[in-house]
Formats: C-alpha cells, sequence, structure tokens
C-alpha cells in the first residue's frame, strides 16, 4: 500500500487571516501542476475560514493547531471539532510538543481530542516525541512507547483509517537541530511495529508518519528517502511560500 507524501505546515502562532491569503496567492502558482503528494497547513483558528477559502482549487489543506474534544459547552477560549470544521479546516494537529509543554496537553487529552476529531470527521495528526534529556539518558523508545499507547488510548483499527502521526523530537523543533535521517528512520520504523501490536497489521502499513523538527527544503528530500518516513510536518521553513512550495516539492 503506498502512502501519499504528506507535507504539512504548522504556522504556530503566526499569521492573520489577510497573510494567510496572500501566502496561498503566492504559492498557487508554484504549486501548479504538482500531483502525487499532499500539501496542508495548519493555521491559528482565526485564519481558518480565510485560509480555506483563499486554498479552494489548490489542494492544499487547511487545519487547526489544536480543538477541545467536547462538542460545546462553558470552555472559555476553547474550540471543538465541529466549529474548526465548520470554518474549512480538515485536519488538526493533536498534541504538539507546544501544547504539551505549556498548556498542559497531556496523552489523555491528546486522546479525547482523536476521538473527537474522528467522530467529527477530520483528520487527526497526532504529534509524539522525546526530549533531549529523554534522549540522552536512552529512554527515546521507551518515551514513545508510553506516548503512542496513551494518545491513542481507546482507538480502534476501523477508527484509525484516517490517522497521521507525526514524530517530532522535542529536541529539533526550532534549533536548527534536524534529527539525521537515520535516527528519524529508526523512530518512524518502532512507531510502525506500535502501530502494527496497537491497531494490527492494516493500520500499521497505511497510517503515514511525518518527521517534524528544523525540516528544510535543502533536508526534506533525504528525510522522505527513508522508508517509512512519509511526510514532514514544517514550523519554520512553511512560514515563506517558496519555502513551503520547495518542501511539498522534494523530490521535484
Ligand atoms: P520547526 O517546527 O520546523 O520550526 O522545527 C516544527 C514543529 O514544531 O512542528
Amino acid at each position: 500500500m503506498s502512502r501519499t507524501p504528506f507535507l504539512a505546515g504548522n504556522w504556530k502562532m503566526y499569521k492573520t487571516g489577510a497573510e494567510a491569503v496572500a501566502f496561498i496567492e503566492a504559492a498557487k502558482p508554484l504549486l501548479a501542476g504538482t500531483s502525487g503528494r499532499q500539501a496542508a497547513l495548519g493555521v491559528p483558528f482565526t485564519a481558518i475560514g480565510e485560509a480555506a477559502t483563499a486554498a479552494q482549487g489548490t489542494g492544499i489543506l487547511i487545519g487547526a493547531q489544536n480543538v477541545h474534544w467536547e462538542k460545546e459547552g462553558a470552555f472559555t477560549g476553547e474550540i471543538s471539532v465541529g466549529m474548526a470544521k465548520a470554518a474549512g479546516a480538515s485536519f488538526v494537529i493533536l498534541g504538539h510538543s507546544e501544547r504539551r509543554q505549556y498548556f498542559g496537553d497531556t496523552d489523555e487529552w491528546v486522546a479525547k481530542k482523536l476521538a473527537a476529531a474522528v467522530d467529527g470527521g477530520i483528520v487527526p495528526v497526532v504529534c509524539l516525541g522525546e526530549s533531549l534529556a529523554q534522549r540522552e539518558s536512552g529512554d527515546t523508545f521507551k518515551v514513545l512507547g508510553a506516548q503512542i499507547r496513551g494518545s491513542l488510548a481507546g482507538l480502534t483499527a476501523e477508527r484509525a483509517a484516517a490517522l497521521i502521526l507525526a514524530y517530532e523530537p522535542v529536541w529539533a523543533i526550532g534549533t536548527g537541530k534536524t534529527a539525521t535521517k537515520e535516527q528519524a528512520q529508526e523512530v518512524h520504523a518502532f512507531l510502525r511495529g506500535e502501530l502494527g501490536t496497537l491497531l494490527g497489521d492494516r493500520a500499521a502499513s497505511e497510517t503515514r508518519i511525518l518527521y517534524g523538527g528544523s525540516v528544510k527544503p535543502d533536508n526534506v528530500k533525504a528525510l522522505m528517502g527513508e522508508p517509512d518516513i512519509d511526510g514532514a510536518l514544517v514550523g519554520g521553513a512553511a512560514l515563506k511560500p517558496d519555502s513551503f512550495v520547495q518542501i511539498v516539492k522534494f523530490d521535484l
């Protein structure tokens, strides 16, 4: 089963709606005629509507960077899956390390958000990754094994069809320090094995596993050459249209 490469920007807390439109207008002609891959942008909530309208006909998916697990309720400052979807989001980034580190997202919350995304019919992109201290103490696989079990808790094989995972070593995010392709491949292969244990062979072979952490136009091709790396989740290098487009067109 071939896994269509998924090249996604994570804009974090950057860009207004107008700035998102300007970015997409600039990227559009550069992406024209590009096939065999899925381009995607995880944008701030406030830019989803304008970005989704601007992205129509470009093939770029627009997504959110977080959601609440409830459909509605007294949750000041939160956004539900249904709201993100109605605004134009077709995917959501869940459990990014910045959410885990600064906003208290836990594996348990990620699992609830994942269930809400599946129920609501948007693609969940679940992020996992070890810190530098965890890597240096030799705990990488122990940490990632616990994270994947916790974050996918309750998910069944039938409900995993749209699932995407992202391996984002915390020490590589925004630091300019990319994991080597060998380091990334080793973890991706491990995560695919865990998917097999948790959800069965089909989910293991069909789920795309993205790499994230200082992905740039000049390192994406080598990473994508590894057998278990199926895409990228890109922060800094996805904020400029030409750099984002070069990443989307990694092999062209
Ligand atoms: P970076 O961020 O590409 O700027 O390292 C990646 C991410 O946080 O998703």
